[in-house]
């Protein structure tokens, strides 16, 4: 029941991935910015280690997978060799002058303290032992560093989410992870794909193990030999528009939500027969803790409103348009 599509023009196409270069360009954080992060977490670890010694923290989430906006979050996750506990740790971060709204959580599914960086403006939150993000953090950052088409359109598809409202998993809708696992599934599904399985790619006959958590966290990251080690290394020479178009076109029309899981482990379809993941319409495996689906918090109702932004974006990239070129002040005389 979608609209055909009119024919796609080059002019247009043209705009559209300048369209997507410019979200990178507006939207990633310059070097600076990258180490007033680092600068926060070495001053929060000090502080911490006060009250706890043997404490450790480590940014993960977007101030390190590669996908981090001027104002993101930070994630921190905090470890050591010492026991901590939520509570007191939240009594400790109330006593240092540079942050407030100190808010322990402890009923989540990791516990966390949340607070704000008075000075930066950034808000931020301290995980315990959340070391599988640590884990999934880094093979994030390893798909970002093998094609930086994988880096702009997962810029494209955040600032997408935010303008369409999709984007807050607080409020009821997907996370920024689970939309980047989803860019990535279509990178990997793509022909020729853009992106390997990172996670299928072993010179052992058997896939190596590294269990974290009971989970195992193997993947290829030896980046400088990905060449030799996959056939179809850049075969793909897509532009970045014509994927961000495509990406619109796959999970409307190609790919079929009620059978399929998103799943970046795997190069095969799985499906959601498979995981026993069947009331669900959006369903994305994390790709280490294969019993987390990150769709399982939507509602119906959010499901159907995700599912109408992609349709919708579908139509407005998808529909050539007559652009003129931009007006410059000499031209307007
Ligand atoms: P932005 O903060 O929106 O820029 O992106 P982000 O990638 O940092 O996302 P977010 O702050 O929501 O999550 C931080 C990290 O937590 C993710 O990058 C993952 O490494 C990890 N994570 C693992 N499971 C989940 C999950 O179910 N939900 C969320 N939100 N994060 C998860
Ligand atoms: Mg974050």
């Amino acid at each position: 029941d979608l609209d055909p599509l009119p024919p796609m023009t080059p002019e247009f196409l043209s705009v559209l991935n300048k369209v997507c270069e410019q979200c990178y360009t507006d939207f990633a954080p310059d070097e600076l910015e990258v180490s007033v992060r680092e600068h926060i977490l070495r001053d929060l670890e000090s502080f911490v280690r006060r009250q706890f010694p043997g404490a450790r923290l480590q940014l993960f989430g977007s101030s390190k997978n590669g996908f981090g906006f001027r104002q993101s979050d930070l994630d921190i996750c905090m470890d050591g060799n010492c026991i901590i506990i939520i509570e007191s740790l939240a009594r400790q971060l109330k006593k240092h002058p540079g942050l407030k709204n100190i808010l322990p959580i402890t009923t989540a599914k990791v516990p966390i303290v949340k607070f704000y960086h008075i000075r930066t403006g950034l808000e931020g939150d301290i995980s315990l032992y959340n070391t599988l993000a640590l884990h999934n953090t880094r093979l994030l950052a390893s798909y970002a560093a093998i094609d930086r088409r994988v880096k702009i359109l997962c810029y494209v598809m955040k600032v997408f989410a935010k303008m369409c409202d999709i984007g807050d998993a607080s409020r009821g809708s997907l996370s920024s992870y689970a939309y980047t696992l989803m860019v990535l599934f279509f990178l990997q599904q793509r022909s020729p794909p853009v992106i390997p399985v990172l996670q299928e790619i072993y010179d052992a006959k058997k896939k190596p193990q590294v269990l974290v958590d009971g989970w195992n966290v193997y993947f290829f990251h030896d980046l400088k030999t990905l060449p030799s080690c996959w056939p179809q290394y850049a075969k793909n020479t897509e532009t970045v528009g014509e994927l961000w178009l495509g990406l619109l076109r796959f999970y409307t029309e190609d790919f079929d939500f009620r059978e399929h899981v998103v799943c970046i482990r795997q190069h095969s379809r799985l499906t959601t027969f498979n995981k026993q993941w069947t009331s669900k319409y959006i369903v994305i495996e994390d790709p280490f803790d294969l019993n987390h689906n990150l769709g399982a918090g939507l509602s119906r109702k959010m499901t159907n409103f995700i599912m109408k932004a992609f349709i919708n974006g579908r139509t407005v990239f998808g529909t050539p348009i007559k652009v003129f070129p931009p007006l410059y002040p000499s031209q307007m005389e």
